[in-house]
C-alpha cells in the first residue's frame, strides 16, 4: 500500500466534450483511490457557457473560491458560444490561471511507440520525440486589457471615421520572462538538459526583450545546453526534427498555436494533457490547473466519441505534480500506453485493424487496467 491520504480536487468539466472525458478521469482517480487506499474528495463547480447561463459569469466568485481551498483542480474544457458573444466562456480559463497565478503551462508530447502510424508524420521522424513545451500562460497578448477605452493594455474593436479597428496589446515584463524562463532551465535539468526558446525577435519588441532575459537566465545554467529559434523556424522543424527537442519555452500565444501542432506528432489532440503551474505549494505539493489541450470540440459533444486520454493523462500530472503521488500517476501512464498497445483506438485514432471505443468503454478499459497494475504492485 502506498501512503494513505485525504485530498481536495476541484472538478470543472466545462463545456462540449468537457463533462465527458472529466468523467473517465474521476473513474479512473476513483480506481486509483481505491486500489493505493486514498480519499480523493471531489468537488464540483460550473464553468463555461453552463455557468453563463446558470450564474451569469464564465466561472462564479464561489467556484473560485472553491478552487483556491482546493488541493488541485481538474478542468474539462470549455467554449462554443457564437463569436462576439456578450460574455466568453474562456473567461473562466483566464480568470483561474490568470487570477490564481498559474504562469507555466507543462504540454508534454511523447508519442507512444504504438501509435507511430496513427501520426500523419512518418514513423521514422517520430522515432525517440520526446518533448515539453513550456507555454508563458498569464501574459501576452491574452490579457490586454478587457474593458474598452481604458488605456495601457487595450484589446478592442472601436469605431474611427475611416470604418472599424481592432487593437490587442502584446506586453510582457522583464520578471514574467524570467521565471517562465527559469521553469524551462530547471525543467531541463531533469531531462536531456536541453532549452529552445521560441521567439519572434526579428520583428516584435517584446520578442527582443525575451531573447535578452532568456541569454541572460541561460548563464546561471552552465550545464544546459541552449538555442534561441523563431516561431516560424519552429513551426517547421517540430515536424522536421522533432526529436531534436527537449525543453521549449514560448510565450503564451506562440504556445498555443505550436502544441496543437505538437499534438499531432502523438496522433491527435486528444492525447496530449497539460499541467498549469504557479508558485503557491500545498501541504502535498504544487497548486496546479490541470487542463487537456484540446478544446470543447461541440460537434461530437454528447456522442459518447471524444477521446478521454488526454483528459485521463491530465489526470496523472495533477496527481505527480499537486498531490505527490508519482507511483500513482506513473500507474496511469502505463495503463493508459497499454491499452493503446493492446489495439484500443477511439474515433479520432481510426486504424486498420484496431478496435474503436467510445468515451466510456475507453475510460473503462483505462480504468481496469490501473486495478490491475496497482494490485500487481501492491502484492
Ligand atoms: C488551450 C486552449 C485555450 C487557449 C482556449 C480554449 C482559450 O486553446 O488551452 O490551448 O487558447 O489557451
Ligand atoms: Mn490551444
Amino acid at each position: 500500500m502506498g501512503t494513505q491520504g485525504t485530498y481536495s480536487i476541484a472538478v470543472l468539466p466545462g463545456d462540449g466534450i468537457g463533462p465527458e472525458v472529466t468523467e473517465q478521469a474521476v473513474h479512473v482517480l476513483q480506481a486509483i483511490a481505491q486500489q493505493y487506499g486514498h480519499s480523493f474528495h471531489f468537488q464540483y463547480g460550473l464553468v463555461g457557457l453552463a455557468a453563463i447561463e446558470a450564474e451569469g459569469k464564465a466561472i462564479s466568485d464561489e467556484t473560485l473560491a472553491v478552487c483556491q481551498g482546493s488541493d488541485a483542480i481538474l478542468f474539462g474544457a470549455v467554449g462554443g458560444a457564437q463569436p462576439g458573444a456578450a460574455v466568453k466562456p474562456e473567461e473562466a480559463l483566464f480568470r483561474l490561471r490568470k487570477g490564481l497565478q498559474f504562469f507555466a503551462n507543462l504540454r508534454p508530447v511523447r508519442p507512444s511507440p504504438a501509435m507511430l502510424d496513427a501520426s500523419s508524420i512518418k514513423p521514422e521522424i517520430l522515432q525517440g520525440v520526446d518533448l515539453i513545451v513550456v507555454r508563458e500562460l498569464t501574459g501576452g497578448l491574452y490579457y490586454g486589457h478587457l474593458e474598452p477605452g481604458v488605456p495601457g493594455k487595450p484589446s478592442e474593436i472601436r469605431e474611427t471615421p475611416q470604418g472599424y479597428e481592432a487593437i490587442d496589446t502584446l506586453l510582457y515584463t522583464e520578471a514574467e520572462i524570467e521565471r517562465i524562463v527559469r521553469v524551462a532551465f530547471d525543467l531541463a535539468r531533469e531531462r536531456r538538459k536541453k532549452v529552445t526558446s521560441v521567439d519572434k525577435a526579428n520583428v516584435l519588441s517584446s520578442s527582443v526583450l525575451w531573447r535578452r532575459v532568456a541569454e541572460r537566465v541561460s548563464k546561471d545554467y552552465p550545464d544546459v545546453a541552449f538555442e534561441h529559434l523563431l516561431v516560424d523556424a519552429c513551426a517547421m522543424h517540430l515536424i522536421r526534427r522533432p526529436a531534436s527537442f527537449d525543453v521549449i519555452v514560448t510565450e503564451n500565444l506562440f504556445g498555443d498555436i505550436l502544441t496543437d501542432e505538437a499534438s499531432m506528432l502523438a496522433g491527435s489532440m486528444g492525447m496530449l494533457p497539460s499541467a498549469s503551474l504557479g508558485t503557491r505549494r500545498t501541504e502535498h505539493g504544487i497548486f496546479g490547473l490541470y487542463e487537456p489541450i484540446h478544446g470543447s470540440a461541440p460537434d461530437i459533444a454528447g456522442q459518447n466519441k471524444a477521446n478521454p486520454i488526454a483528459a485521463i493523462l491530465t489526470a496523472a500530472m495533477l496527481l505527480r505534480h499537486s498531490l505527490g503521488l508519482k507511483e500513482e500517476a506513473a500507474t496511469i501512464e502505463a495503463a493508459v500506453e497499454q491499452c493503446i498497445q493492446a489495439g484500443y483506438r477511439t474515433e479520432d485514432l481510426r486504424e486498420e485493424g484496431k478496435e474503436i471505443l467510445g468515451t466510456k468503454e475507453m475510460g473503462q478499459r483505462i480504468a481496469e487496467k490501473v486495478v490491475a497494475l496497482a494490485g500487481s504492485h501492491t502484492v
